[in-house]
């Protein structure tokens, strides 16, 4: 059977458990085939805590895109080092990234977005892809209460673009719900978060959030798109 027509009966089975029940089960069904993408954020630190506390046969791996804060790079070395596990970290291809800046500048991004979202291309849904390749489910930390765009989601759903079941185990958790997890379980986060950076992704593309804004209102400021960098296409 495809793997999109698993879908439903997986979906009602996932609904009656918790999300790291949810990691356990799929990673059983899935062996080897089940890979998780951190960016390092409060979600994701949450997931790996669950994947490698209760160690899950679940790979986990990073995108450098090149231009990610220094501080989000130094919570994967403490992140490997306190859960005693490995972050795989793939990196964009040099000579699309040296085309990229050749063509519109180290700093294009700013210009439109159409540049942006070549950059994001390059650095990080092309990379994604080589990730994501060979396997059955890929794992997110996105939460419904992000976006508007992301409130649509399921909990698990087809990935049209990387022909992949992914799955949100914490799609419906709130943000203190996941801030009251990560104080009980004592999980290492990055220290920006509390300096109202609340979604981080790279330094150049993220701004601290004044009270009262959008939780992804730091993301690609400038713009007044969908705020989105293609990960995550609907
Ligand atoms: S983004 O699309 O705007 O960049 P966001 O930062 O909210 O996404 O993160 C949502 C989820 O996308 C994360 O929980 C993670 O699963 C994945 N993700 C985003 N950025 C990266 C990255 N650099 N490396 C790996 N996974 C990422
Ligand atoms: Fe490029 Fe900014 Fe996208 Fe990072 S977030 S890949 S720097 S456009």
């Amino acid at each position: 059977m495809s793997l999109k027509k698993n879908l439903h009966s997986l979906s009602e089975k996932l609904e009656s458990l918790t999300p790291a029940e949810g990691l356990a089960f799929l990673s059983d069904l899935f062996r080897g085939k089940v890979v998780f993408s951190t960016s390092l954020g409060q979600e994701d630190q949450v997931i790996t805590q669950m994947i490698a506390s209760n160690f899950l046969p679940i790979n986990i791996f990073s995108l450098d895109t090149g231009r990610l804060f220094p501080e989000t790079l130094d919570l994967i070395a403490r992140t490997e080092s306190k859960y005693n596990t490995k972050i795989k970290v793939l990196y964009p291809e040099r000579d699309s990234v040296e085309n990229l800046v050749h063509k519109q500048g180290i700093n294009g991004f700013y210009d439109s977005v159409e540049n942006r979202k070549s950059c994001c291309h390059v650095r990080k849904v092309e990379p994604l892809k080589r990730a994501l390749l060979g396997n059955s489910v890929w794992v997110t930390g996105l939460r419904a209460e992000q976006s508007a765009n992301r409130s649509e989601m399921n909990k698990i759903e087809w990935d049209e673009s990387n022909q992949i079941i992914k799955f949100n185990p914490l799609l419906d958790w709130t943000y203190i719900q996941m801030m009251e997890y990560i104080e009980k379980k004592n999980i290492p986060y990055n220290p920006l978060h509390d300096k109202g950076f609340t979604s981080i992704g790279c330094a150049p593309c993220t701004r601290a959030i004044l009270p009262g804004e959008d939780a992804r209102a730091g993301r690609w400021w400038w713009e007044d798109s969908k705020k989105e960098c293609g990960l995550h296409a609907k």
